[in-house]
């Protein structure tokens, strides 16, 4: 096996979950691409659920999933991820974050802790059992290492009985690489 980048590795982490999924979260959508890979992996009659706060990047994102024909299965939500409990319906199978600021984007709109915490709050609690939850926290720049500490603080707190929560990182990278954290939410799976 080849070492990965985080997003790469969460991708890794994620496609078995995918297979048998109904319901999965994109928190962030940004460009698409996780989006697409949560719709590309995931059964025809299985919705995926993409949230972002900037119209640029639901553009994006549609546009990516239009080209690959993946589209109708998708639900963009224009706004903060904090309050995807008042969208999403049902027990969610997986989820993903991938924090910090949109890729050829603006750099000064970024994710931040209080509502990437909240959020992580509001995905924990719609997590089926057997559901993963990957974040990749980006600590190289001020508001980031910020938001890694609380995303980090949140989920070391998380009760053991019900969630197992591990963390990824590289060891020997210049400039504080990416950090995955990984959440499964405990207890027998449903179907
Ligand atoms: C690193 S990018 C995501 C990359 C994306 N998953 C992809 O595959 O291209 C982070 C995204 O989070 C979005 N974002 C920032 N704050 C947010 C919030 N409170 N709720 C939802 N999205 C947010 C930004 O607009 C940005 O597009």
């Amino acid at each position: 096996m080849t070492i990965a980048n985080a997003v790469a590795m969460a991708h890794r982490l994620l496609v078995d979950k995918l297979a048998a999924a109904r319901t999965v979260v994109d928190a962030t959508a940004g460009n698409g691409h996780d989006t697409l890979f949560l719709a590309a992996n995931t059964p025809a009659d299985a919705t995926v659920w993409a949230f972002d706060r900037q119209q640029t990047a639901l553009d994006n994102t549609a546009r990516l999933l239009a080209a690959n024909g993946l589209g109708g299965k998708c639900r963009l939500i224009a706004g903060c991820h904090s309050r995807l409990g008042e969208h999403i319906t049902g027990l969610v199978d997986a989820a993903m974050f991938n924090l910090g600021y949109l890729p050829g984007g603006d750099h000064g709109f970024t994710t931040c802790a209080a509502t990437t915490v909240a959020a992580l709050g509001g995905i924990t609690g719609l997590l089926a059992p057997g559901g993963i939850v990957t974040v990749v926290a980006y600590p190289g720049h001020p508001a980031g290492e910020t938001e890694n500490a609380a995303v980090a603080d949140y989920l070391a707190r998380l009760p053991q009985a019900d969630f197992t929560v591990a963390a990824w990182r590289m060891l020997n990278q210049r400039n504080r690489p990416p950090i995955l954290y990984i959440i499964g939410r405990t207890g027998r799976e449903t179907a």
